[in-house]
Formats: C-alpha cells, structure tokens, sequence
C-alpha cells in the first residue's frame, strides 16, 4: 500500500508543477507537452519514455488497488461478526473515506484521461495542442466540467492527505510529538497539491488564463 502510495503522490507532484506551466504561457505549456513526448531520446524511440511512465503508473494504481482488497478482506476477517453496538468512528473525516474516495479518484482518472490525453470527451480534443484543450474544458460555459474537477481534487487531496499521514506514521516511532508532525506534514502537503491542482481550472474559468 505505502510503497505504491508514494510512488503515486510522486506523480501527483510532478504533474501538478508541469500544470502550472500554464501561468508561464501558451506555448511554454504545449513545449512542456512536448517535451514529455521526446523524453529519453535518442536513447529510446519518440514516446518510449512517456510510455514506460504510464505502464509505471498503470503498475502503481493497480498495486494500491489490489492492497487497499487484501487490507480490507483481512479487516472483514478479523471481526466476521458484525458489533452490535457501534460507537461513532473516531479518526478523521479522510481516514473513514479512504475507501470510497479512492473509487471516486479512480473514475476521476478515467474521465480526465478520456478529456486531456485522448480527447474523446474535449471540445477540441486535440492531442498536440494540449493547452488548446485545457482552455476549451474549463470555459465559463462548462462550469459543471470544473466543478466536477474541483470536487475530485477535493477527494485526491483527503486521500492523499490521510494517505501520508500513515505513511509517516508507519516510518516513525508513535510518539505524541511525531503523531503531531504526521498531522502537520500530511496536512500541508495535501493543502498545497490541492491549491496547486485547483488553480488551474479556476483560473480559466475566471478568465485569468485565455
Ligand atoms: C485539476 C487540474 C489538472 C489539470 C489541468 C490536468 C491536466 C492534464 C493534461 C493537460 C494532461 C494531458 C497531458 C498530455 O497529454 O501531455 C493530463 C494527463 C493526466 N493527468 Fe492530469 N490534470 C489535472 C489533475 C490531475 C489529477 C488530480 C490527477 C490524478 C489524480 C491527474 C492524472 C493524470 C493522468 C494519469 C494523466 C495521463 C498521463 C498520460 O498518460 O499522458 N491529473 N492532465
């Protein structure tokens, strides 16, 4: 779970700076695109690189999918009997949502890859003017299309954020001052990928980015 976890939140920080590629410009942000494409090159083929990536990827989310399974059908065997009396859940509102937020960050992905990469669901839909298509998705007009990215950036940020915290918890000794670092680093780790994924859409659909 922990070691697929960060392999994703890497890829999470690494798309959300190329993102803010944007404020740069236009053409700064399809260079960016671009750039991607040739990684690795001449050592490898046009687009090898980029793929390698994706079946990284591709690898990573099924690994943490597979292990969130296998935790929960042990947890299901531990206590095969349900209690009869459950007293509220302690813990915070991310760490009771991990299960579903996750299924809500799968579909995400799904749509946003058949929006961005493929362009099935874009109005442009071209692949080598990505910037093109950004703009087009979040217009005034399709204010639905960014709100619903702002609410799955919301569930990838509670995800994320309860996911790191028990990734430092796991590497450090419980004590009352590290549980309080976890809290802190976990939170604002999650606070600025949030900020920094959100900024975008938001930005076009006000208008400070045409
Ligand atoms: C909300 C702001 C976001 C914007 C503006 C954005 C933008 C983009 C763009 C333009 C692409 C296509 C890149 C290309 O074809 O060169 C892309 C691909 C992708 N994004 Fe995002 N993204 C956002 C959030 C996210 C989030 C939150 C996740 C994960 C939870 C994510 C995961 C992916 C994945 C997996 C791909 C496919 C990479 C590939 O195989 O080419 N994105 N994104």
């Amino acid at each position: 779970m922990a070691v697929s976890g960060i392999a994703l939140v890497l890829f999470l920080f690494a798309h959300a700076a190329g993102n803010m590629k944007i404020f740069v410009g236009n053409e700064d942000f399809d260079h960016y695109a671009h750039w991607l494409r040739t990684l690795g090159t001449p050592l490898l083929p046009d687009v090898w690189f980029l793929w390698i990536m994706r079946i990284g990827l591709l690898v990573a989310i099924v690994a943490h999918i597979y292990a969130a399974t296998q935790l929960t059908i042990r947890a299901k065997k531990a206590r095969p009997v349900k209690y009869a009396h459950r007293p509220k859940v302690q813990g915070s509102y991310a760490a009771r949502t991990m299960r579903w937020g996750g299924v809500i960050v799968l579909l995400f992905i799904i749509y946003h890859i058949l929006d961005l990469t493929t362009g099935h669901l874009n109005p442009v839909g071209d692949s080598t003017r990505p910037h093109a298509n950004v703009i087009a998705d979040f217009a005034p007009d399709r204010w639905y299309v960014t709100l619903f990215y702002v609410v799955s950036v919301i569930a990838v940020g509670l995800h994320l954020r309860h996911g790191i915290w028990s990734a430092v918890r796991t590497l450090g000794q419980q004590s009352k001052q590290n549980e309080f670092r976890a809290q802190v680093t976990s939170l604002v780790l999650a606070v600025v990928l949030v900020a920094m994924y959100l900024s975008v859409p938001l930005a076009v659909t006000f208008g400070w980015v045409k």
